[in-house]
């Protein structure tokens, strides 16, 4: 979708005339119901107020509600939008911006006029509006709804806050018209093309390795997976490099344009929802279009590993053996076990630049989802990476979860034939955990000597919040959902030499 123009207003809400005009409530004393914030003069707080507490309407976090503009506020409709007895943070005020935006439907100018507490809410109300009003582009017969053209940001102060909220809301919305795409559109050419054109302007590099560099670079990873579509597998390096960088991130992202299992067939329920699986990539894209734009403090390399699984008479069989760029070998016991053979090249590639950190993100398992369900990506890796990734999602508001990488389970991944094998057969024990450990086997090392040691690295499973099966919530729509996207925006933007001189502890 297109987002709307975003302007800040500072005349009272009353004032504008906007099709909504999005205003908070809070329960007040003896059961009524009060405006929040002063954004209106106390007539009209007062007028509203008392219409509200008439109707007794719920003032919980998701609760919202329609009504007619009273006499002398110029909108056509106010939404009244919970925001719970607790005095609102940026998390809370992100969530009631998602769900007044979405009650308030179809509108060419929202007007919103929450109670901000400085930059931090500003940007979070931005976000939330912008990202519970996400559309997607469908492929629909016309309709007549309006466009939604502006959204007026009433009492904020922090002009720069809110430019961050909307290029950051863009990177997500970016993420989620990607994944979005039917998968005879998506596949990794025409993926690497739509991320070189949403880059166009912003100064961050793109190489594109096709099928035939890859062969010359030895990625047997991409190659094996593609191998079974007619349309072969890409990997594409992406660049954002400032003056004076204070380090160096490499974010790796799985992009299974379609995953049918390959010649390990999904049945066919399992298989929708799989042009999902290139979200991981999308991530990665997304997350270095709004570094670049709002600029970072440390420089970032985005590797998409573009590949689409198929089943078909060159498609790797469960048995062969594939050679990882760097010259591990890996027996494909499983070639719906996909994933993690296309993003150990990606990891083996981006370690030969000795980054401070490595993340990969990732929709690799089921197991994930069953584990933790929709809402909480799986965290896993070496405990200094996974707390700089933790904090992050922490500071969006977005939610992750430690998971342990057990000794014990790796045993399972042993081949008598391969230096490891992609799954452990005949068991399904901790798949999240057994994912994990495939993929700490390709990440480099770095320094020499006795000072030599793993990069510091981290693994997100976005299997389960890639995607939202259910009903929306606060700013998240049905569908794919961008999660982490924030997170990660959060961490390349928020890292100070201190934060990278941890790292390399
Ligand atoms: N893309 C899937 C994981 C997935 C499943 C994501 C459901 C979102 C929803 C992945 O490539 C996969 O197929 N994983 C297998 C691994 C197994 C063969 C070890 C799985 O989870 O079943
Ligand atoms: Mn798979
Ligand atoms: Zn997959």
């Amino acid at each position: 979708m297109s987002l709307p123009r975003v302007a800040l207003s500072d005349q009272s809400p009353a004032f504008i005339a906007c099709d909504a005009l999005i205003v908070g409530i809070a329960p007040g004393p003896d059961g009524s119901v009060e405006i929040s914030g002063d954004a209106f003069g106390p007539d009209h707080k007062r007028q509203l107020g008392s219409q509200a507490s008439t109707l007794s309407l719920a003032t919980s976090m998701d609760d919202a509600h329609v009504l007619p503009a009273p006499d002398g506020v110029e909108a056509t409709k106010v939404i009244l939008v919970g925001l719970g007895s607790d005095s609102p943070t940026p998390d809370t005020l992100r969530h009631a911006a998602g769900v007044a935006v979405r009650t308030a439907g179809k509108n060419a100018h929202i007007a919103i006029a929450l109670p901000s507490a400085g930059p931090q809410s500003d940007q979070a109300i931005v976000e939330g509006a912008l990202l519970g009003g996400y559309r997607v582009t469908a492929k629909k017969k016309p309709s007549t709804d309006p466009e939604w053209e502006t959204l007026t940001v009433v009492g904020a102060t922090d002009p720069a806050a809110i430019h961050t909220g909307l290029s950051t809301a863009q990177a997500v919305a970016f993420v989620r018209d990607l994944v979005n795409t039917p998968p005879n559109e998506l596949y990794p050419e025409s993926f690497s093309q739509r991320v070189a054109d949403a880059l166009a302007g912003v100064p961050v590099s793109i190489e594109v390795f096709n099928e035939d560099q890859l062969a010359e670079g030895g990625f047997g990873g991409l190659l094996g997976v593609g191998g079974g579509s007619a349309r072969p597998p890409r990997l594409v390096a992406l660049r954002y490099q400032p003056e004076q960088a204070l380090g160096h991130i490499a974010l790796i992202g799985k992009g299974i344009t379609f995953d049918s299992g390959g010649l390990s067939l999904k049945p066919p329920s399992s298989m929708v929802g799989m042009k999902y699986d290139m979200t991981g990539a999308a991530t990665v894209a997304g997350v270095i279009l709004a570094a670049a734009t709002l600029g970072s403090p440390v420089a970032i390399t985005a590797w998409l590993c573009l590949a689409e699984n198929m089943p078909s008479g060159t498609a790797q069989r469960p048995g062969d053996v594939i050679t990882i760029r760097g010259g591990t070998t890996v027996e494909v016991l499983n070639t719906d076990a996909e994933g993690r053979l296309v993003l150990a090249d990606g990891l083996q590639a981006a370690s030969e630049e000795s980054p401070d950190l490595l993340i990969d993100i990732a929709t690799l398992t089921g197991a994930a989802r069953i584990a933790l369900g929709e809402r909480y990506a799986g965290l896993m890796g070496h405990e200094a990476a996974r707390a700089v990734v933790a904090e992050s999602a922490q500071r969006a508001g977005e939610l992750v979860w430690p998971m342990p990488l057990p000794d014990e389970l790796r045993t399972g991944l042993k081949s008598d034939v391969a230096d490891i094998a992609n799954v452990a057969t005949g068991s399904t024990l901790g798949g999240m955990l057994v994912a994990g450990l495939f993929l700490e086997e390709f990440v480099g090392t770095t320094g020499e000597g006795d000072d030599q040691r793993p990069i510091p690295w981290a693994h997100l499973d976005i299997a389960g919040p890639a995607s939202n099966s259910s009903s929306p919530w606060g700013y998240t729509p049905k569908g794919p959902t961008g999660a982490l996207t924030r997170s990660l925006i959060e961490l390349v933007r928020g890292l100070d030499a201190e934060g990278i001189a941890r790292l390399r502890q």
